[in-house]
């Protein structure tokens, strides 16, 4: 389905993604784990191709993604949309406008100019509202909403453009624990559900353990582990975080519980 050959990123001397191979052959949610700098967004950002790699080839189904320029390219971003960190929402605008903003890449520069959408999108955006159980929010503005509110809209956007994969970098590492649940929450659902693809770069290791079939760990570029969750050893998440004997894994949670007992 998807598959990454000898991926690779230079900002000058600087290499921030390493040759990187993947190879995605049936729907999936994979976690992508790593230290600060480790070449984790940067991938993502290839992916989508907002960013261009220095050397090496992205296909899907057979196509070279890699390769895509102008609608071609703009239609790949559609097919596999983008979440981020920050929601990238438009904050004054209300939420239902916010996920109608999902189908802008294929409607006319003068329907998207006056903001005109048709009916049928509009209950569209409802009902993606509905099932991730934000629609009551749905005419309020989006910097009204709660962070975890705000991170479902941006998912219910992406899922507005219908795409086969969605990429998620860091979707839950400004929200509080009991947020971040629901939000992994719904991107598995979507992912069960719908069978997309979920490919998210994550903080911590107990919430890629717990989310995703598929673990992806990266160090300075390179990806040093691919695997299921229950393959990844505590000596090998000390490897992926190049992290010494005093590494615990509750260091890298969120979860209530795990705090708990690093506090206790
Ligand atoms: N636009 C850029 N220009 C120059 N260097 C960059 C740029 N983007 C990323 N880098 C460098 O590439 C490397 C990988 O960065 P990247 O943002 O992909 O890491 P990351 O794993 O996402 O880290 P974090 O967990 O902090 O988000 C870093 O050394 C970073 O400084
Ligand atoms: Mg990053």
């Amino acid at each position: 389905m998807l598959k990454l050959t000898d991926l690779t990123k230079s900002f000058g001397p600087n290499v921030a993604v390493k040759s990187a191979n993947l190879d995605i052959d049936r729907p999936c949610m994979i976690g992508i784990i790593g230290r600060s700098g480790a070449g984790k967004s940067t991938l993502l950002r290839m992916l989508n191709r907002l960013t261009d790699a220095t050397s090496g080839q992205i296909t899907f189904e057979g196509d070279d993604i890699t390769a895509l320029t102008g609608k071609a390219r703009r239609d790949w971003q559609s097919r596999c949309a983008m979440i981020f960190q920050q929601f990238n929402l438009v904050p004054r605008m209300d939420v239902v406008s916010n996920v109608l903003h999902g189908t802008l890449n294929r409607r006319s520069t003068l329907a998207s100019m006056f903001s005109i959408y048709p009916t049928s999108d509009v209950h569209r955006a409802i009902d993606i509202l509905d099932r991730l159980g934000i629609a009551e929010h749905a005419t309020k503005r989006a910097e009204a909403l709660s962070g975890g509110q705000q991170q479902r809209v941006a998912i219910a956007r992406a899922l507005m453009q219908d795409p086969r994969i969605i990429l998620a970098d860091e979707p839950i590492a400004s929200l509080d624990p009991m947020n971040a649940q629901i939000v992994m929450q719904s991107l598995r659902r979507i992912h069960e559900e719908d069978g997309r693809t979920i490919i998210a770069n994550l903080h911590t290791l107990d919430t890629a353990r717990r989310y995703c079939d598929r673990v992806v760990g990266m160090r300075d570029g390179k990806i040093v582990f691919d695997g299921l969750p229950e393959q990844l050893t505590t000596a090998m998440a000390r490897e992926i975080y190049g992290a010494d004997a005093s590494f615990s894994e509750a260091a890298t949670s969120t979860s209530i519980e795990t705090l708990d007992h690093a506090l206790a």
